[in-house]
């Protein structure tokens, strides 16, 4: 049996300028909602990642079509007939449970299979189940599947999420756009996708206010005023966020374009208290570092707070910097895995619980490695650009999930990395 690995040599510098595809987490969540539009929507700026794959497929097996042109994608929902998503499909990406929201709001009900344990925690989906009863929807669980019903109607409610939970957020919001009456979501999610996304369902004739803030108000409309929309994905602040961490981790100047910097200021404020000098514009942000990188302490919160998804890849430059770090995850309880990986480059992590001690070594060693999960995948890329000799990451599936063509954008900006077969272990 042979594996498909990225080999990561050690690089002198990241320089240039490096593009930011749209948002994973936003373009996987804009498809599901193509479903309340019951017609071809047209979405560009779609990364080509495996997730997006995996959600088309979900569309297709609902009885719409997805066809893609280059990053435009064409979701026609006309013919969707079904509401049932298979396990083999919500297994591979638990992202897949964005089309119970759409679902319940189109056809008052929807069969998905429950979301299995994942890697970064338990990520339950109570929540997510709390607000939409909010809106009248009633829930069973049969063999695995998720069988939502409204035997009384969709109405609106007043909504107040445990904890700002991005899915849960996002399903509530979807399934308020049709219902009777208005809805109010207190404690929401803030995060830029929700913004996007509530963008896109206003253009199909949605009322929707306050996304991207902790309450928004949805005015429910009828099925029948919603229309499908031409609408361009945000771009990808975790992937932008990713290149910037490999800026500030071998100096640059390196650029990166197609993304909005007030969705990274928490992230810009880390770089630059652990000493990269970063810059802004419109559309683009750019780092460089002349100084030997300083320790910080970083805790993940919901947006604006620290995103998750950058914690790797942080940890990375935490590992390299002078003094200690203490980094502390508040959002996924199982997220520490990458600091296994890294050590076994020869970083000095200490885990306790959901707080990483992260001791500055002067340097890193090439090793082989397994991704852990998308993000780790991507940190540990940058870890072997930065490690002396050669790393060898495995598990490369990972990060073809959510990073377009990775190691094409690495090697353009000076990154000696290549995708290759080897034998599987
Ligand atoms: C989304 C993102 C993911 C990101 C995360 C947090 C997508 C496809 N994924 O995931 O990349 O890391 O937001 O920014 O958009 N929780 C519950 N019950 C629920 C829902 C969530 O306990 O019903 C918990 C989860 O286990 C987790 C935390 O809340 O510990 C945050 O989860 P959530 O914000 O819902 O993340 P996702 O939407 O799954």
């Amino acid at each position: 049996m042979s594996e498909e690995v990225i080999i990561a040599r050690q690089t002198p510098n990241l320089t240039g300028t490096v593009k930011a595809s749209g948002a994973k987490n936003s373009a996987l969540k804009l498809l599901a909602a193509a479903i309340l539009g019951h017609g071809p929507s047209v979405i560009r700026n779609v990364p080509l990642i495996s997730d997006i794959t995996v959600m088309s497929k979900v569309i297709e097996r609902l009885g719409g079509t997805v066809t893609r042109d280059g990053h435009v994608l064409t979701v026609d929902t006309t013919n969707v007939d079904k509401w049932e998503t298979p396990y083999e499909l919500v297994s591979k990406m638990r992202a897949s449970i964005s089309v119970l929201g759409p679902l319940i709001g189109r056809f008052g009900r929807a069969h998905v299979a429950m979301p299995g344990g994942c890697q970064i925690g338990a990520r339950k989906i109570d929540m997510h189940l709390v607000g939409l009863e909010q809106l009248g929807v009633e829930f069973q669980i049969d063999h695995g599947f998720l069988i939502a019903t409204t035997p009384n109607g969709l109405h609106g409610g007043d909504v107040i999420l445990e904890f700002p939970s991005v899915g849960a957020t996002e399903n509530t919001m979807m399934a308020a756009v049709t219902a009777k009456g208005s809805t109010t979501i207190e404690n929401a999610a803030c995060e830029p996708e929700i913004h996007d996304l509530a963008l896109m369902l206003n253009e199909m004739g949605a009322q929707i206010e306050g996304a991207g803030t902790s309450v928004v108000h949805v005015h429910g409309v009828s099925l029948d005023d919603l229309k499908p929309c031409d609408h361009t994905t945000v771009g990808d602040r975790i992937e932008a966020g990713t290149f910037l961490a490999g800026g500030a981790l071998l100096g640059g100047p390196l650029t990166v374009t197609g993304v909005n910097p007030a969705h990274l200021r928490m992230a810009i404020l880390k770089l630059r208290a652990m000493g990269a000098d970063v810059e802004t514009g419109n559309d683009w942000v750019s780092v460089e570092r002349t100084r030997p990188l300083r320790a910080v302490d970083i805790q993940t919160l919901p947006h604006p707070g620290f995103p998750t998804d950058l914690q790797a890849q942080f940890m990375l430059l935490c590992a390299l910097a002078e003094g200690n770090s203490v980094i502390t995850e508040n959002v996924f309880e199982n997220r520490f895995m990458f600091a296994a990986e890294l050590s076994r480059m020869g970083a000095d992590i200490t885990i306790d619980d959901h707080h990483a001690v992260v001791r500055g070594v002067d340097k890193l060693s090439g090793a082989p490695v397994v991704s852990t999960d998308l993000r780790a995948g991507g940190a540990l890329v940058l870890a072997g650009l930065a490690a002396e000799g050669e790393t060898i990451v495995r598990k490369i599936n990972h990060i073809d999930r959510g990073y377009e063509d990775y190691v094409g954008k690495l090697a353009s900006i000076g990154a000696r990395v290549e995708r290759t077969v080897v034998d599987a272990i």
